[in-house]
């Protein structure tokens, strides 16, 4: 960490980072470029003209205990989502709370009492509009909606619209997966986290069109990251143990629509069983025409949610299997 630290002074102080090769440590603390942790938990990556930006969940600095909630529902004060931005995915500028907190409105679902978890935001072409969509909850999670929200530009500000549960169905954990093509996919545990849904957005990205899938019936698998290999999709999620980590699980498919096939675990070594202590939150496309891909974890630490670290592993590729293997250290040219 000390040598992370004086490297990463060493560069603010030179200007010469960005020649240098990103590096990685996984689990480790992660300053953004003015020395601040970075705070952008259950996150996702949007690659948009050249430039990395990268959203999460800002949280709250205390954890508490849910009142009245018999599982283990710790939280934080819900306070936005956060935007940073990076040329080489190492080095993080902080641009800001782009999804602000509605402060004055108890009645609001981006106020700081509610749960505003795993946002992901997507470029529309045809509407020149930055969209997110997030899950939204109240103190027990009871509400299961997601919402949308949208700017002009990819740091935002970002206008929150509304929250709803697609056609009447609840909508938890989520992803977002903009195809080849333009079309953009909302993938949501539902019936009480037991099938994810992958369900087509409408053009704008702002609607559900009707058209979905209901995945994995029974198999309760949350937290999907998505990615696409060629002409095969990749999901992987992980089981449902709240913040406690699970083995993740992949699955492989010819259309986002399904019919998905599960792989197994993608994870291997130590730890495998457990995700090396993470849950899956996004897949990064850094260069797929090299099979280069990012597959980031959150490593949630439930007593002190914003203490929580990040896990980013290389994927690798065996025909059209994966696996992810520990690294306490790596570069983007260990691809
Ligand atoms: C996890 C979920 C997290 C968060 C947590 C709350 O299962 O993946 O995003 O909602 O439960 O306990």
């Amino acid at each position: 960490m000390k040598n992370l630290f004086i490297a990463t002074t060493l560069c603010a102080f030179l200007g010469a980072c960005n020649s240098q090769v990103a590096t990685f440590q996984p689990g480790e603390i992660w300053y953004d470029t003015n020395q601040q942790m970075i705070n952008a938990h259950g996150g996702g990556v949007m690659i948009h003209n050249g430039t990395y930006y990268w959203y999460g969940e800002y949280k709250g600095d205390s954890t508490y205990h849910a009142p009245g909630v018999e599982w283990d529902c710790y939280r934080t004060e819900a306070g936005g989502v956060s935007c940073y931005s990076s040329k080489d995915l190492q080095s993080w500028t902080f641009e800001g709370v782009v999804l602000k907190p509605e402060l004055n409105d108890s009645t609001s679902d981006i106020h700081p009492s509610m749960v505003i978890e795993r946002p992901k935001v997507i470029y529309n072409e045809k509407t020149g509009k930055y969209v997110m969509w997030m899950h939204i909850d109240n103190y027990n999670y009871s509400k299961a909606a997601t919402g949308v929200a949208i700017a002009d530009s990819p740091t935002g500000p970002f206008q929150y619209l509304h929250s709803l549960r697609p056609f009447g169905e609840e909508s938890r954990d989520m992803g977002l997966f903009k195809d080849d093509d333009g079309r953009a996919y909302h993938i949501y545990s539902s019936r009480g986290n037991s099938t994810l849904f992958i369900h087509l957005l409408s053009d704008d990205y702002l609607e559900h069109t009707g058209q979905y899938s209901t995945n994995f019936a029974g198999k309760y698998r949350e937290a999907p990251a998505v990615f696409k290999r060629g002409n095969k999709y990749y999901i992987i999620s992980s089981g449902c143990s709240g913040w406690d980590p699970n083995e993740a699980e992949y699955a492989i498919a010819d259309s986002m629509l399904g019919t998905w096939t599960v792989m197994g675990n993608p994870c291997i070594g130590e730890n495998s069983n457990k995700t090396f202590g993470g849950q899956s939150t996004f897949v990064i496309p850094v260069n797929p025409a090299k099979d280069q891909y990012i597959a980031m974890f959150d490593k949630w630490n439930k007593l002190d949610l914003i203490n929580s670290r990040y896990i980013w592993l290389p994927i690798r590729f065996h025909a059209d299997s994966i696996s992810i293997e520990w690294k306490d250290q790596w570069s983007t040219n260990d691809f």
